[in-house]
């Protein structure tokens, strides 16, 4: 096996949090706790004692279901099924700590050494540099950051090669907050099939759609439901639903044998998850919790965007950007005269002067590539966002003209 890279991101955000005051490099829409969670449920009966109800407490923790809860599955289920004249079998979704897991064990049950897969790029580190470390031919499909961060599909079937075995997506897209659309997921679908090839979908940040309505027409849905068998997508509680502490996510296919080989593969790395965890994530997901935590989502998401259009707008001699439509993250590109700034030392004298924590792009997304670019997470809580957005401004002012530019200062930390 090759050696991997540290996820740069998470390094990056773990070595720097505790200096920070305001913390504006999450992509977990404002956590919540299992108090608030109880408050936020529709159902106010007296019988509703939230997620650790009294049977949960009384419980045995054994290891439970190895493939997760029949109450989490089922739900879980039931939402891919919304929509879709078929629906999705309760035995084709595995739980699995976090996405995290369910992303590596895709990939280490899916790939061998010189397999091709092609990765929708720019994106979370995982989804290259886990295939790149098991021996894989990766190949980065970029989105255009001209034309507002699209795929083009004719690019995509001069990439497939004889031996592409995965085409990789992340939808919405992490770090841009750009969707891929329906037509292009059919296109996409319908050149995976032609050439047999898995369509994995990396879908964390579905359904935090705070600019696309899901009448527009290209409005994309989870790729499970356009009518392909070979693929498979995995979700998570850390992002949309704002439990990142519960180490729950998941996988779902339609093609049962893909699960299976994931499932044998997770037997060796966690047997089950956290029956606890699971209750919490089951009790969020279901009809009482979830629409609530998905408008507070995407409310706190639409709220705090329209303040970082105005910071976009106040500041646009410095800095311009596609704006995202779904998702909790933004992609800004800091410049001057048209050459990009180093997104690293932008970083690390905002959080040392004014205590804001951001993530640099090129650090993070590249290596090489979207020099001058940050991610602004921009779901947390109001007051804390806008009182880093409000530093941010003050560092504008008062620091900007000092920052180099890319490649002028080596820049180790
Ligand atoms: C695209 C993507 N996938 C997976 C993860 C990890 O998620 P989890 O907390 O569920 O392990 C992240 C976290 O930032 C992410 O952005």
């Amino acid at each position: 096996m090759a050696q991997i890279e540290y996820l740069a991101m998470e390094r990056w955000i773990d070595s720097k949090s505790a200096e920070a005051k305001y913390d504006l490099s999450s992509s977990c829409a404002k956590i919540i706790s299992i108090q608030d969670l109880t408050a936020l449920s529709e159902d106010k009966s007296e019988s509703n004692e939230g997620p650790l109800s009294t049977q949960v407490l009384s419980r045995c923790l054994g290891y439970g279901e190895m493939a997760g809860s029949t109450a989490l599955r089922s739900t879980l289920a039931g939402l891919y099924s919304v929509k879709t004249p078929v629906p999705l079998p309760i035995e084709n979704v595995t739980i699995t700590s976090g996405a995290s897991l369910a992303n590596y064990l895709v990939f280490q049950a899916l790939c061998k050494p010189d397999d091709h897969v092609i990765v929708h790029y720019p994106t979370y580190q995982l989804l290259y540099s886990v295939p790149q470390s098991l021996g894989a031919d990766v190949t980065l499909w970029k989105a255009k950051e001209d034309d507002k961060w699209k795929l083009d599909v004719e690019e995509l079937k001069g990439l497939i090669k004889p031996n592409t075995k995965m085409i990789v997506l992340n939808n919405p897209q992490n770090p841009t907050g750009a969707i891929i659309p329906r037509t292009t997921l059919k296109e996409i679908i319908a050149i995976a099939r032609e050439h047999s090839i898995v369509v994995f979908s990396n879908e964390i940040f579905r359904p935090l759609f705070h600019s696309v309505h899901p009448g527009d027409e290209e409005f994309p849905p989870s790729v499970l439901s356009l009518g392909y068998d070979d693929v498979i997508v995995t979700g998570s509680m850390s992002k949309v639903y704002s439990l990142p502490g519960i180490r729950v996510g998941w996988i779902a296919s339609r093609n049962k044998k893909l699960i299976d080989q994931c499932t044998k593969l997770r037997s060796y790395t966690t047997i089950s998850v956290s029956q606890l965890d699971e209750a919490v994530a089951a009790y969020a997901l279901d009809g009482s919790c979830l629409h609530a935590l998905l408008k507070r989502n995407t409310d706190l998401a639409r709220q705090n965007l329209a303040l970082l259009v105005s910071f976009i707008e106040k500041y646009k001699w410095a800095c311009e950007w596609v704006k995202p439509v779904a998702s909790s993250v933004a992609f800004v590109k800091f410049a001057k005269m048209g050459k990009p700034v180093d997104d690293l030392e932008f970083c690390a004298q905002l959080l040392q002067k004014k205590g804001v924590l951001l993530v640099p792009g090129a650090q993070c997304f590249g290596p090489g590539e979207y020099t001058g670019y940050v991610r602004v997470g921009y779901a947390i809580d109001a007051k804390e966002f806008e009182a880093g957005l409000d530093l941010l401004k003050e560092f504008m002012e008062e620091e900007y003209e000092n920052i180099p530019l890319a490649g002028r200062k080596l820049a180790i930390r």
